[in-house]
């Protein structure tokens, strides 16, 4: 049992990948296996912004959820090419990812402003999923209890509770790579987030941490079933749906 009490969530990140026509597909599959039996996971997908409306249509109130991958922080305004979170809610999302790696990277997201787009979010009514990991430098360097702390703390606002948060602990040099860590190392990141989260926030004995970064079919099982690890946040897997429901039956039978 990896929490006792926690439902697992299993949620696909799509990044910038996918058409409309691959959207369609992979919703029609994911709705036809979830009609032969539903698992006891929550199941999330969250396309790129241009999608979002159609996937909305094809999920049509179906037990999937759906989310963005990014919003600002704020509400309307000046912001050419931005996403406000309200936008994200009318469109019927109710999760935004944040603050992943690749937006800390690419776009230069400090935690400060993770935190302040986690706090537009909860406002919207949306449930933030706030990334976290350290680089393979930062593990090499026996620093990555120490930089995630440091992340949580600085991401993850005071509003925060388990109907409202997910955290997503993604080693930066195990998304995409192939590589994990061992369960071992992924337990003892877990269990130091969950002790954060006890001493920080409301409820935060019941926050879903999920894993994230190269899970696979077959490494669901193994994974989700580590102490304190709540579900999955899933990239390259999730585009396909026989691969992304396998996730999900590793993490149903890891939940007992
Ligand atoms: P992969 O599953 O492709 O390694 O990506 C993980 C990730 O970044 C999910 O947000």
């Amino acid at each position: 049992m990896t929490t006792p009490g926690i439902r697992p969530l299993v949620a696909g990140n799509w990044k910038m990948n996918g058409s409309l026509g691959m959207a369609g597909t992979l919703i029609g599959d994911l709705k036809a296996r979830l009609g032969q039996g539903a698992l006891p996971v929550d199941l999330l997908v969250c396309p790129p912004f241009p999608y979002l409306g159609a996937v909305a249509a094809a999920l049509g109130g179906s037990a999937i959820s759906l989310g963005a991958q990014d919003c600002h922080a704020a509400n309307s305004g000046a912001h050419t090419g931005d996403v406000a979170a309200p936008m994200l809610a009318d469109l019927g999302c109710g999760y935004v990812i944040l603050g992943h790696s690749e937006r800390r990277t690419d776009h230069g997201e400090s935690s400060a402003t993770v935190a302040a787009k986690a706090k537009a979010a909860l406002a919207a009514g949306l449930t933030a999923i706030v990334c976290v990991g350290e680089t393979e430098a930062q593990r090499n360097a026996g620093e990555e209890l120490k930089v995630v702390e440091k992340q949580i703390v600085e991401s993850v606002p005071a509003e925060a509770n388990a109907g409202n948060t997910v955290i997503a602990y993604e080693p930066v040099w195990a998304i995409g790579t192939g590589k994990t860590p061992t369960s071992a190392d992924v337990e003892a990141m877990h269990r130091h987030i969950r002790a954060l989260l006890k001493q920080r926030v409301t409820g935060g004995a019941e926050i879903r941490i999920l894993y994230g970064g190269s899970v696979k079919p077959g490494n669901a099982a193994e994974l989700m079933a580590v102490a304190e690890v709540n579900g999955a946040l899933v990239g390259g897997a999730s585009l396909k749906a026989e691969d992304f429901w396998g996730i999900a039956e590793g993490a149903a039978r890891s939940a007992g």
